[in-house]
């Protein structure tokens, strides 16, 4: 594909600016089969469509979460299992929404600027293999359809 995004209008729909853009990131990861690769351009892709604080992605290593390929400020480069909201998605295995982060027990403050956050965790063979975040300086930038088109797009993922 070529290099360059196709980039809905700030006045599209969250919708419509996620259905444009994951046939382009299947296109984007569908001829590399290097994971970091894959993992910083979608990244690029997601920062790119939507007016995010932060996107990226935490890696399993050694029992703890690691920071992976991601864009934005920089990030605090480990969480334990269970700790903040990463933490807890890998431990619960299920997608976290968090309208405002002030209010998550827990909640590991790499930004200042970030008020609002969703975590869907990545499963290979029922394990936690990643985590995908994403940061808002709004609150309550995150709903069910982040959830949904976010899982989509974290399935088209392949892992080695
Ligand atoms: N807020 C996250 C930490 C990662 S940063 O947001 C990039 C958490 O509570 O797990």
């Amino acid at each position: 594909m070529s290099e360059e995004l196709t980039l809905l209008p700030t006045s599209a729909t969250k919708e419509e600016k996620y259905k444009t853009l994951l046939p382009q990131i299947e296109a984007l990861i569908s001829g590399e089969k290097d994971l970091i690769a894959n993992l910083a351009n979608i990244s690029a892709a997601l920062k790119q469509s939507f007016d995010f604080l932060w996107v990226g992605f935490y890696i399993v290593k050694e029992n703890e979460l690691v920071l992976g390929p991601f864009q934005g400020p920089i990030a605090c480069t480990r969480i334990a299992f269970g700790k903040g909201v990463c933490g807890t998605a890998w431990k619960e295995k299920k997608t976290i929404i968090v309208e405002d982060v002030d209010k998550f027990p827990g909640h590991i403050a790499c930004s200042s600027d970030s008020k609002s956050e969703i975590v869907v965790p990545v499963l290979k063979n029922e394990i936690v293999a990643f985590v995908l975040d994403l940061d808002s300086s709004k609150l309550a930038a995150f709903d069910k359809t982040d959830k949904f088109y976010l899982g989509k797009v974290c399935k088209l993922i392949q892992h080695p």
